[in-house]
């Protein structure tokens, strides 16, 4: 009787009688269940309870207010059950036909179960909800379970915890329900719908199924649509933190109408005031279709955002890759608060300085010496710049991308405000293109070649040390860009992980778990030319940054996080690969890479172009509940229910690509503005 929100809600009435009459005359009908008893508190106003037990000669137990564990557990002894099932009295609906299965299920597998239900994973309508425990199991929770939440919702402390306890569960049969339909009672909407079944259903139908209850609501939208805004909510949700065995994912986007009205009305407001809305242009709303996903974050956990209209995804971008370990790591977070306790930066240089490229040293393999910088492109210009110092030659090669400033840009598209002369100091080559590469290196006019050491295409034939060949032979210096791969693809990033060792490397993203720092590191010949070569600015050695380096690395150095890694991207890579086949989309679809980051690359298809197609996947993914930028970056923060999650959702929104393309009526699928492409010819940022 004391929910805050619908107070006295089992005893509300419909057609004259207590709903709680509704749901016992239904469980009475579940011949395998030996006695039932109503467990309530000993608080005057659950009197009426008892007055109504006692008038209808149904056994009650009256116990703890707040302690829901001891009261099932007093009930249980008093009862002497040898198996205690939990039906929630919130739950009118509940189907004697779900009970006798699984007090079924139990009775053959006596032997093997502790703790059986039909919600661990839910698949039926949210309202449905059966648990059963031994006396045995429920006796040890008692004892043991020592949280608030544990002993208030009764069981968590048993179905969360696997490692304990042998734990069934119920599928249904018919499909998943769980996120669409919701028949328990909590609010005023819940007790509205639930008014309407026993009035338009129950006269012709008392015995209603779960079954015969879904094809009524199929044929009356307008009764399930009463409180379907309410899908998915559910108190696990305030207890995520908490809990091990549930995560954000199982209450996402549950109406798969996704809202997206917030955003669009921040992004009108932004652009008054920030030029195209964004700090990052490939954060920005040319990437993200407009009208059809997010386009702003309000907050992050682990490997779940929220936008502002309050939909929750799994996020593969990770912010653009600094996410290692995923959004608000405890460790991370705590290094810096503490950091912060003592001040940001001062007015010498900071010890901590010296620890931070400490650590790096130790486990760069070509870094003797180490610099910091805020962004990517802070340390990718430093390399030039040291190479240019050091070799006196102006000229550079480069290959991939790295970063805004003038003497990279200038060699894209993307040029605008720059000097034309600039163009003249710099040539690109192909990733792969060894013989490109040998011709322009051999004139030995280059400083250095600059390098994304790999990205969706693989090295072929020993590309990279052919490269560190060439380069040892003419002089030049190798700079390997490790802005995506450093701390990604290995500890050593991506020059441990192919064995070869550049003569300078810059790293910024997954080294810091998310702080804005990046540094470069290298051969100490080279490095300390930085005594004259001038790289200076007020918050190289901002301390909140240096203490995330820390307390990353340290993570990195004593987790298994790259073998999380790689099993779960794997995993990912092969589920994509089968879905692509079982979709027939071959000829349109395709997923290349490494664990670490692999890459969803779409080609024209008839009239429709890659950009449009990207445009429906990633419509329907935030949907689905996945943010999907074009590429996956797993944390250590991902798990694996987190992936069978996206490659549920990626089957569903491949048939309707398959569709889509077969009906040849893509565009009018699109719900928003098609996305842009920021380059045409950089690495794979391109569109194939
Ligand atoms: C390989 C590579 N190099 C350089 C950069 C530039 O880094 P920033 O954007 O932090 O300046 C990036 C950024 O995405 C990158 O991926």
């Amino acid at each position: 009787m004391g929910s805050s929100r619908l107070p006295g809600k089992i005893m509300m009435k419909i057609n004259k009688r207590p709903i709680i009459s509704y749901q016992i005359e239904r469980i009475k009908r579940a011949k395998e269940i030996d006695d039932i008893v109503v467990i309530t508190t000993k608080n005057q106003e659950d009197k009426k309870i008892i007055d109504f037990c006692k008038s209808n000669n149904i056994n009650f137990f009256a116990g703890s207010e707040t302690d829901l564990l001891d009261r099932h557990y007093q009930a249980a002894k008093k009862f002497k059950a040898d198996f205690v099932i939990k039906i929630p009295s919130d739950s009118p609906f509940s189907d004697p036909e779900i009970i006798n299965n699984l007090v079924d299920t139990w009775r053959k597998n006596e032997s093997l179960i502790d703790y059986i239900s039909n919600y661990h994973p839910p698949t039926f309508p949210d309202g449905l909800d059966v648990e059963g425990a031994s006396f045995l199991a429920v006796e040890d929770a008692w004892r043991n379970a020592s949280k608030n939440f544990e002993r208030e919702h009764t069981f968590p402390y048993i179905w969360d915890s696997p490692d304990r306890y042998r734990i069934w569960n119920i599928d249904n049969q018919h499909g998943d329900f769980f996120l669409t339909h919701r028949w328990t009672l909590d609010y005023l909407e819940d007790f509205e719908f639930i008014r309407r079944v026993f009035e338009d259903l129950y006269p012709i139908n008392k015995d209603f199924s779960m079954l015969d209850l879904l094809d009524f609501l199929e044929n009356n939208p307008d009764i399930k649509s009463i409180n379907s805004h309410l899908n998915g909510v559910n108190w696990y949700r305030n207890e995520l933190d908490n809990l091990k065995t549930i995560g954000r994912s199982d209450f996402m986007n549950a109406n798969k109408e996704l809202q997206t009205i917030n955003s669009v009305n921040h992004l009108k407001k932004t652009l008054e005031i920030i030029p195209g809305a964004s700090q990052t242009l490939s954060k920005g709303y040319t990437q993200w279709s407009l009208g059809a996903s997010p386009l702003f974050i309000h907050e992050a956990k682990g490997c779940q955002v929220k936008d502002l209209d309050g939909n929750w995804y799994i996020d593969y971008g990770m912010g653009l890759g600094p996410f290692i370990l995923g959004y608000c790591d405890p460790d991370v977070d705590e290094a810096v608060r503490k950091q912060l306790s003592i001040g940001t930066m001062y007015t010498l240089p900071s010890d901590i300085e010296y620890h931070a490229a400490k650590l790096i040293c130790d486990v760069i393999p070509c870094a003797e010496m180490v610099r910091f910088g805020k962004n990517g492109s802070d340390v990718t210009s430093a390399a030039v710049k040291l190479s240019r110092a050091y070799t006196k030659r102006d000229k550079i090669l480069s290959c991939g991308y790295h970063g805004w400033q003038d003497w990279y840009i200038s060699s894209t598209e993307r040029d605008s405000g720059i000097p034309k002369s600039y163009k003249e100091l710099i040539d690109s080559v192909g990733y792969n293109d060894i013989k490109t590469l040998e011709n322009l290196i051999r004139s030995k006019k280059y400083s250095c070649i600059i390098m994304e050491p790999v990205g969706a295409v693989k090295p072929e034939n020993n590309f990279l040390q052919k490269v560190r060949e060439l380069c040892n032979e003419t002089n030049t210096l190798l700079v390997f860009d490790e802005l995506f791969t450093g701390f990604r693809w290995s500890i050593g990033g991506a020059s441990e992980y192919f064995k070869v060792t550049p003569d300078l490397a810059c790293f910024g993203k997954a080294l810091s778990n998310g702080m804005p720092v990046s540094c470069i590191a290298g051969k100490k010949k080279i490095m300390s030319l930085f005594e004259d070569v001038f790289f200076s600015f007020t918050y190289g050695g901002e301390a909140l940054s240096l203490a995330a380096i820390i307390a990353n690395i340290n993570k990195l150095k004593t987790n298994n996080v790259y073998e999380h890694i790689e099993t779960l991207g794997n995993y990912l890579i092969d589920g994509l690969s089968k879905l692509i086949i079982k979709n027939d989309l071959q000829n349109v679809v395709s997923i290349s890479g490494y664990p670490f980051k692999s890459v969803l690359q779409f080609a024209s298809y008839d009239e429709f172009t890659g950009l449009e197609i990207k445009t429906l996947i990633q419509q329907e993914m935030a949907k689905r509940g996945v943010l999907f930028i074009g590429y996956h970056l797993i944390s250590f923060s991902h798990t694996r229910k987190d992936i069978d999650f996206t490659l549920r959702a990626y089957d569903e929104v491949f048939e309707i690509l398959f569709k889509a393309l077969n009906d040849k009526n893509l565009m009018s699928c699109l719900e928003g503005k098609v996305v842009t492409q920021i380059f045409k010819n950089v690495g794979d940022r391109s569109q194939k």
